[in-house]
């Protein structure tokens, strides 16, 4: 049989493929909450013109509360036929209140309908992901205040570089989570401008009043333009592009936990409550919270990528291609907030091996640029002399299987005679360390500085 929603001019239904492929309703009856929300100001914004009688907003309200709690109670019968959360829930709201409740889509589709619903969800999600975010940053600056003085060696190409700060290293994170942020803040700004009234692609002819919806559910004003309005779907692109940034993030400092746990690292230790044994190898302690948030991002940007790619072509006003949009938000959404608590967990439970920090900040000649500083800032040496004489120190020390401090005077001497004992100053881990005092360095102070700042900018309350 036709269905009941659109069936006038239809004298057979649809196919059984047909209906299957046409519906959404298995995964957009997550939007529930703001289908209602959504239908509720529009119900009283028709009422408030006068399009609909007082009587039947407060019949429509109270059907679309008692729906609200079916949903929640799962007592709801969810039908296929109806293919959409939209139309689910106003045929059960026509079978509880009757006519008042056909009156519901007077001057709406469902093209504003969705557009609506949509923007509010991932309105809702964005909010959420930003304040899970806040807690990662917060647990993040905890560790790196602990941990501020700690030396452990920084890395470029994974070679060791110069002495840093574990703190210091932590709190690289929580600035590249700030500006994940401030990407969902500002996608949520440009969001926030309400799609409904724009009804099918061209506005209506009933005198609607879309300032009053648009304010009733939280935006700052109606979009401008009717046709933009149903077929826009930026704001979920922007907040999938801001999900998979954070997501590639996260994959980083994952990638970071996995080397640090790996035995000839051993730079932290994970708790067994976040790591895995191995069914054949008894030693085994995997960190597989950690792999799997490395991984994650690839779910994320393939969101991302298939909605672009789904939009790409796409004359205006709406098409059915668009009700593509929703999976990949919801599994990005879902993807990101697993990792964002993950990432947490092992934030709160790693320990570092303060010892082999420091054994390792110390090796593979870190304070090399010390040296050459130091040449350069006593002898005056020009720096590419000075890089090039610490160079052969360098060679020299690697020669006698030495450490750049273990070299004696003489030897130092047989380079650059002009070198006093004054150089061995500058060649210690912590030394090194303490030196690196400009704006945004790792040194010990700067680092708890900006540990204690990040606690209280993001102190809860
Ligand atoms: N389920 C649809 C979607 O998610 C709702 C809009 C349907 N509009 C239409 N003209 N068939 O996009």
């Amino acid at each position: 049989t036709a269905n009941a929603q659109w069936g006038g001019r239809f004298a057979g239904g649809p196919s059984a493929i047909m209906r299957e492929i046409n519906a959404s309703i298995g995964f957009d009856k997550a939007m529930w909450r703001q289908d209602i929300a959504g239908s509720l100001a529009h119900a009283a914004m028709l009422a408030k013109v006068g399009i609909i009688s007082a009587t039947d907003e407060t019949k429509i309200r109270n059907g679309l509360t008692e729906i609200g709690r079916e949903i929640e109670a799962g007592t709801f019968i969810f039908d296929d036929a109806l293919e959409d959360i939209h139309m689910n829930i106003e045929a059960r709201l026509s079978e509880r209140i009757g006519e008042a409740g056909k009156r519901l889509h007077t001057a709406r589709s469902r093209n504003d309908q969705v557009a609506t619903d949509f923007r509010l969800w991932v309105r809702d999600a964005a909010d959420g992901i930003s304040a899970q975010i806040a807690a990662l940053m917060l647990s993040l600056a905890t560790r790196a205040l602990e941990y501020a003085d700690t030396a452990m060696p920084g890395f470029t190409h994974l070679q060791t570089a110069q002495p840093v700060t574990f703190g210091h290293h932590l709190l690289a994170y929580v600035e590249m989570l700030s500006r994940d942020r401030g990407r969902l803040a500002d996608a949520r700004r440009r969001l926030n401008e309400c799609p409904l009234g724009s009804a099918a692609l061209a506005g209506t002819s009933f005198p609607i009043d879309r300032k009053m919806t648009a304010a009733a559910l939280g935006f700052d004003r109606p979009t401008a333009n009717s046709l933009d309005a149903v077929s826009d779907r930026d704001f979920a692109l922007e907040y999938l592009s801001a999900l998979s940034i954070l997501a590639m993030h996260l994959s980083r400092f994952a990638e970071e936990i996995v080397i640090w746990c790996s035995a000839p690292f051993s730079f932290i230790r994970l708790s067994d409550a976040f790591t895995t044994g191995s069914s054949i190898m008894p030693q085994k302690r995997n960190p597989d919270a950690a792999e799997l948030a490395r991984a994650k991002i690839g779910r994320v940007a393939g969101s991302l990528i298939s909605l672009l790619t789904v939009m790409k072509g796409l004359p205006l006003a709406y098409a059915k291609d668009m009700q593509e949009d929703k999976v990949p938000v919801f599994e990005a959404t879902e993807a990101v907030s697993l990792t964002l608590a993950a990432c947490d967990g092992m934030v709160r439970d790693l320990k570092a091996s303060e010892r082999q920090m420091r054994t390792f900040a110390g090796s593979g000649f870190s304070t090399a640029t010390d040296l050459a500083d130091w040449l350069v800032r006593v002898l005056k040496l020009p720096f590419r002399t000075a890089h090039h004489v610490t160079g052969r120190l360098v060679a020299l020390a690697e020669a006698k299987g030495t450490d750049l401090a273990e070299l004696s005077l003489a030897d130092m001497q047989s380079v650059e005679p002009g070198i006093t004992n004054d150089v061995f100053s500058v060649l210690s881990v912590e030394a090194s360390i303490a030196s690196r005092t400009s704006e945004g360095g790792t040194a010990g102070a700067n680092v708890r500085q900006q540990a204690e700042a990040w606690l209280k900018k993001l102190a809860p309350g």
